[in-house]
């Protein structure tokens, strides 16, 4: 069955203050609307974004993003009617109608809510109410109230196309939402399990709540790497990408930046996909004297591919000589600029191992790193 959502972004976020509407306002590092378009990308086939003639940067924005763009109404029902309308011609069977303002609705609740529509001509996320229910005035309570049967709404409200776009044309104003025009047309609405961390922004504390929502969900993913050169003839070594003027070189078949192969192998680590070795085979000529630069440049072009961010690296150097504190500045710079990062979230650090092992006898420099990286 072909299948739609409408992304309903027209409000203007009064009750969320902060000046710009919720919807443009940043959450976990991305816009509210980015983090809800994102959720429903690859579950229908049609996306609706209905936005308000005010925000005009959004409708250039979004006028090359393939989503279908619709004019937001004077209240929700007229902006959800403009997206409805949008849908026509395209053949639509099921249709689902969401908030921007629920960022955090999970795969689940989208899968099972187009899943019902195979059974039902409405299916929409219910939480059941827990808490006891007053009735009050501003100061008292003045009553209690059953809770038994009671839900909280919540959306995505899924639909067959045709019936709820005929049921909100006949509607004559003034419903909460879409599962109350269906009614008022009376289609049968399934209930399916909500979610408590599907809150809708509505007030200033909420993206807080949101923010939090998320960082549980936040898929972080840690790498480490290690390396180790021996020393050879030469006049420098080339550490984190950085010259070190010593009485000896790397040796190596690229330039031996042994910090930057930890590294590089940290992101590789985190990502599971395997070390430096698979991605440049020593044995491929093109790779000799190498800067490892391209190397590391690789690794972080792969995370961003595969849907990561690299949060931060920390990178541990261990030899006895060179001295590495009076370059650690200029590697982190290096570094960070080759992976287009802020210097604070690049560490660079060195130890000795008292004189013990291959490193304290001066016969290499071995190093550690860590990378931890998080979907963007
Ligand atoms: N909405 C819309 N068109 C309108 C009014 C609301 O598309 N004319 C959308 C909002 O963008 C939001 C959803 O309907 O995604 C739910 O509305 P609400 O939470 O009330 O958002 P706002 O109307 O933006 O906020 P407020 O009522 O605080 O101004
Ligand atoms: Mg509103």
């Amino acid at each position: 069955m072909t299948t739609a959502a409408i992304i309903v972004a027209a409000g203007r976020g009064q009750r969320a203050g902060g000046g710009t509407p919720k919807q443009w306002r940043a959450l976990a590092g991305r816009r509210v609307a980015d983090w809800t378009i994102d959720r429903f990308r690859d579950l229908v086939e049609h996306l609706v974004l209905v936005l308000s003639p005010e925000d005009a940067a959004a409708w250039e924005e979004f006028g090359s993003s393939g989503m279908i763009l619709a004019k937001g109404g004077v209240d929700r029902a007229g902006s959800v009617r403009n997206g409805l309308k949008a849908l026509e011609g395209y053949g639509i069977e099921k249709v689902l109608i969401h908030d921007v303002a629920r960022p955090c609705v999970s795969t689940r609740i989208i899968s099972d809510t187009l899943t019902m529509l195979d059974t039902h001509a409405a299916a929409a996320p219910g939480l059941a109410v827990t808490d006891a229910l007053w009735t009050g005035n501003h100061d008292l309570v003045t009553g209690t109230q059953d809770r038994a049967g009671l839900y909280a709404a919540q959306t995505p409200q899924g639909f067959r196309y045709d019936a709820i776009t005929v049921a909100h044309d006949a509607h004559p104003g003034g419903a909460a939402d879409d599962v109350e025009v269906a009614r008022a047309a009376g289609i049968e609405v399934a209930i399916i399990p909500g979610d408590a961390d599907n809150i809708k922004i509505t007030r200033p504390e909420d993206f807080d709540r949101a923010e939090r929502i998320m960082g549980m969900n936040m898929d972080v993913r840690l790498g480490n790497g290690y390396d180790v050169h021996r020393f050879g003839h030469g006049d420098h070594v080339i550490l984190c990408g950085v010259k070190v003027p010593h009485d000896r070189g790397l040796q190596g078949h690229s330039d031996a930046d042994v910090g930057m192969h930890a590294v590089t192998d940290a992101i590789y680590g985190a990502l599971a996909q395997g070390d430096i070795g698979q991605h440049f085979p020593p044995s491929d000529p093109q790779w000799k004297g190498a800067a490892s630069e391209i190397f590391l440049r690789h690794a972080v072009e792969l995370a961003e591919q595969m849907g990561y961010r690299i949060s931060n690296v920390d990178c541990t150097l261990v030899c006895e000589f060179p001295k590495i504190g009076p370059h650690a500045s200029a590697m982190r710079d290096e570094m960070a600029r080759i992976m287009g990062l802020r210097a604070d979230r690049v560490s660079v650090k060195a130890t000795t191992s008292e004189r013990l092992g291959f490193t304290g006898r001066s016969e290499g420099i071995a190093s550690l790193a860590t990378a931890c990286l998080v979907a963007s």
